[in-house]
């Protein structure tokens, strides 16, 4: 397959590249990519992308992040804000890539766990991934010739604990390998409209 991997640089898309580089051709995106360039937080660059990377069988978002927010100052301002690079971004890759991914080629977007659980500081995060959610299973009954989408959604990664682990005290994190396989089965397999939700070791 020719695989479109927005993201390629960062902590899953580094050892996501890796693991489906043996197998299959990969297209490594990102604003500084090593195949092409992409700002998801604009459609023209979206659409430029597909325009210049041609046909893919699998599009793969692992770019951009909620951020952290203060329940008590959030405004609508800040919450559209944070949406535009998860939310609208990956919403983007699909509304214009449908048009562009081979017959039977998919989608595989990437949410996370504050979709179903609360933590502190993260309600921006939490609205971007269970709108990423229900976006998910409209779009799998709506796509044409036979494309699929799914998502992905982990908890903190272990590659991350060190970073990240401070602000979430007690969430356990999840394995690489664990989540690559996720990835793997949703590019590789024939589900749509599946949430992947990888919580806990
Ligand atoms: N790490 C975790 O523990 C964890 C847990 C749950 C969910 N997630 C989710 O998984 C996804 C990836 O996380 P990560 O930790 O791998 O992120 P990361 O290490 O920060 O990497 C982000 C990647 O996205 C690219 N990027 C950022 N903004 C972009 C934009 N506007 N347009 C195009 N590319 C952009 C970056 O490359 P350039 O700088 O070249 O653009 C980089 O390759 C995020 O949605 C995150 O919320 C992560």
């Amino acid at each position: 397959m020719r695989i479109l991997i927005i993201g390629a640089s960062g902590t899953i898309g580094r050892p996501l590249c890796s693991a489906l580089e043996p197998r299959h051709e990969v297209i490594a995106a990102g604003r500084k990519g090593r195949d092409a360039t992409v700002d998801i937080r604009s459609a023209d660059s979206i659409r430029a992308l597909y325009e210049s990377v041609g046909a893919v069988d699998a599009c793969v978002c692992v770019a951009e992040s909620g951020a952290l927010d203060r329940f008590e100052d959030l405004t609508e301002a800040g919450l559209l804000e944070n949406m535009r690079g998860k939310f609208f971004g990956q919403v983007n890759l699909v509304l214009i890539g449908q048009h562009y991914l081979n017959d039977r080629g998919s989608f595989t977007l990437t949410s996370g766990i504050f979709a179903d659980e609360a933590w502190p500081g993260v309600t921006g995060g939490a609205v971007i991934s269970g709108g990423l959610h229900s976006f998910v299973l409209s779009a799998a009954i709506e796509l044409k010739r036979g494309l699929r989408i799914n998502a992905v959604s982990p908890t903190m990664i272990t590659d991350s604990a060190e970073d990240y682990g401070h602000l979430f005290p007690g969430m356990v994190p999840v394995a690489m390998d664990r989540l690559l396989a996720g990835y793997t089965r949703c590019i590789e397999g024939r589900g749509t409209g599946q949430i992947l939700r990888l919580y806990g070791a």
